[in-house]
């Protein structure tokens, strides 16, 4: 595979035909999610060091996605780093064991970093960037999540901190040093913003996490809103969560 740079690759875009299953382009350098399901829709996998907010409801499969998408980097020589604001590492660690996705072995082989940012980022803005930075380069970490933006950027006092923030991933952590990011977004309970203003227009790709009851069950269903250089699937798909892991497939009706 030829890899070429995002900003050139972001041009390339070749239609897939009417099929909702994208093709894979050969010259664009993916990185394959590990989601099963969501790499045929997006032509491979993420374009390799892009920025992508995974927005959605409290409970939507956020962190789910993003620790397979670290999972499936550490199982395949690609570090990754996760950031956590909300939750402790280990309420993650149990989480992900739940759903089948054993990141506490690959800590321990080192292959993935968990930085615990819950009482860290009282500390500030520049402990936290600090902190990130040198994780990713004592890993040669190449995947990064930050999970969440809404609560790191709730934890600054000043908003022009999580600008800052913001801009520093995207230009030192995504184009300097490669790093494919995932930002999980935390959207309210009836609100339609996906984020506070800026990320969205930064981020070179939008998935969209829903759940909704239905048939007196949760479903989950994704969609994904914007993924730049890509002839990506435009349609809702159902988010599966089980204990052997994240999966998205087809609507049944739409089948
Ligand atoms: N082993 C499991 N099998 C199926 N669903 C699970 C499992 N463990 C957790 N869940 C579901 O995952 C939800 C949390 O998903 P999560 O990725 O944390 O959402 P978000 O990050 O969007 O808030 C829980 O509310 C629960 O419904
Ligand atoms: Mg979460």
């Amino acid at each position: 595979m030829i890899a070429i740079s995002f900003d050139h690759a972001r041009n390339v875009i070749i239609r897939g035909g009417q099929n909702d299953i994208c093709r894979e382009i050969p010259c664009i350098s993916r990185v394959p999610t590990g989601i099963g399901g969501l790499d045929t829709l997006i032509q491979g996998g993420f374009p390799r060091s892009s920025l992508i907010l995974l927005a959605g409801h409290p409970g939507s499969g956020k962190t789910a996605m993003a620790g397979q998408f670290l999972y499936s980097g550490a199982t395949q020589k690609e570090k990754g780093v996760y950031v956590s604001f909300a939750e402790g590492r280990k309420p993650f660690l149990e989480f992900m064991n739940a759903l089948g996705i054993d990141l506490a072995t690959q800590e321990q082989l080192g292959n993935i970093k968990i930085l615990d940012m819950v009482t860290v980022k009282e500390e500030g803005l520049s402990t936290v960037l600090e902190q990130v930075l040198g994780a990713i380069q004592s890993l040669k970490a190449q995947r990064l999540v930050i999970d969440s933006f809404s609560a790191m950027g709730q934890a600054f006092t000043r908003e022009i901190e999580a600008r800052i923030m913001l801009h520093t991933i995207l230009s030192k952590i995504v184009r300097g040093m490669g790093c494919t990011t995932i930002l999980t977004c935390e959207i309210p309970w009836g609100s339609e913003r996906v984020g506070m203003g800026i990320e969205e227009f930064i981020a070179d790709g939008i998935i969209l996490v829903t759940s909704f009851v239905e048939n007196f069950s949760i479903k989950r269903r994704l969609i994904i809103v914007k993924l730049r250089g890509t002839d990506h699937s435009v349609q809702y798909h159902d988010l599966i969560l089980s204990s052997r892991g994240v999966k998205v497939v087809p609507v049944p009706s739409m089948k």
